[in-house]
């Protein structure tokens, strides 16, 4: 009874979240450019960068020299916001975030570690790729531009920006480029609730459990294309 009620008013304030957000995307848009450039201009984590580099040998070997990873399994980590990857890093520590090659190598790192690694892949740039599926891009921009309002998915763009840069001091994630496999997988784990790494808002659980199996391959792959 209490969870249908809960649920009920989550499925009310989605729906009020799209609707505002049809109303409110140019001056969110704009706003999100001034973090984005605020945020470049100096780091919002305290870390050293050349720290960061030489602790992130045993890093490479998975997540790429350059911070762009080989294996579409492994996400690449290039300019990423540092906010975003500390907390990633401390959601494996805590175990909101899950997986046997990842969990332990949060394990060993201090929190100056931490700061060090997150500044120094926030400085290197992010690579870019296509769509994993050109058949289906349109689906995917619809879905990244507009959501689907009968379903209470909200536009993508309103927290990750029109092009993914993301959004450093809300650590909204920059997804631009994010190899697609990688990204269809973080959408399964948050839909089934094995991440749990956005916290009390289940921002992105309540969002992942509203797209079919179609949306999901269909906004990674179109994801994997933004530049
Ligand atoms: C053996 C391979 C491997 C190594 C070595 C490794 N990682 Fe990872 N890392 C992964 C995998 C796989 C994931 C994705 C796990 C998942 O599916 O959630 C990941 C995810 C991450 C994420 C989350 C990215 C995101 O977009 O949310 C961060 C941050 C990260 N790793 C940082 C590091 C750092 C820093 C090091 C070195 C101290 C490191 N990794 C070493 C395999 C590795
Ligand atoms: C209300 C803001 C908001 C909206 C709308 C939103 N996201 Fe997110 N997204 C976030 C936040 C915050 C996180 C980081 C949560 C965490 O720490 O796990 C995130 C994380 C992600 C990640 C994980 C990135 C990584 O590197 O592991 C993906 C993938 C993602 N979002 C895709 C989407 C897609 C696709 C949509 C549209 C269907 C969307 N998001 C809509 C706020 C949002």
């Amino acid at each position: 009874m209490a969870a249908a009620i809960v649920r009920r008013v989550r499925q009310a304030f989605m729906i009020e979240l799209v609707d505002l957000m049809r109303t409110a995307i140019a001056p969110v848009c704009l706003l999100l450019a001034f973090f984005a450039t605020a945020a470049q201009a100096e780091s919002l984590v305290d870390g050293d960068v050349a720290a960061g580099k030489t602790k992130s040998t045993p890093c490479s070997a998975c997540h790429g020299a350059d911070g762009n990873s080989l294996s579409p399994q492994w996400p690449n980590l290039a300019g990423q916001g540092a906010p975003y990857v500390a907390a990633q890093l401390a959601a494996f520590k805590s175990g909101d975030r899950q997986d046997p090659l990842m969990a332990p190598q949060a394990m060993a790192l201090s929190d100056e570690d931490v700061a060090d690694l997150a500044v120094y892949y926030e400085s290197l740039e992010r690579g870019t790729q296509s769509v994993a599926n050109a058949d289906t891009v349109d689906r995917g921009e619809a879905l990244w531009r507009g959501g689907n309002a009968d379903r209470g998915v909200p536009a993508c763009i309103a927290c990750h920006g029109p092009t993914g840069r993301g959004n450093p001091a809300a650590k909204y994630p920059l997804l631009a480029g994010q190899h697609a496999a990688y990204t269809a997988k973080q959408l399964r784990d948050y839909a089934a609730g094995t991440r749990k790494s956005d916290g009390k808002t289940r921002m992105m659980r309540e969002i992942a459990e509203r797209l079919t199996q179609d949306d999901v391959e269909a906004l990674a792959s179109y994801i994997q294309g933004l530049k």
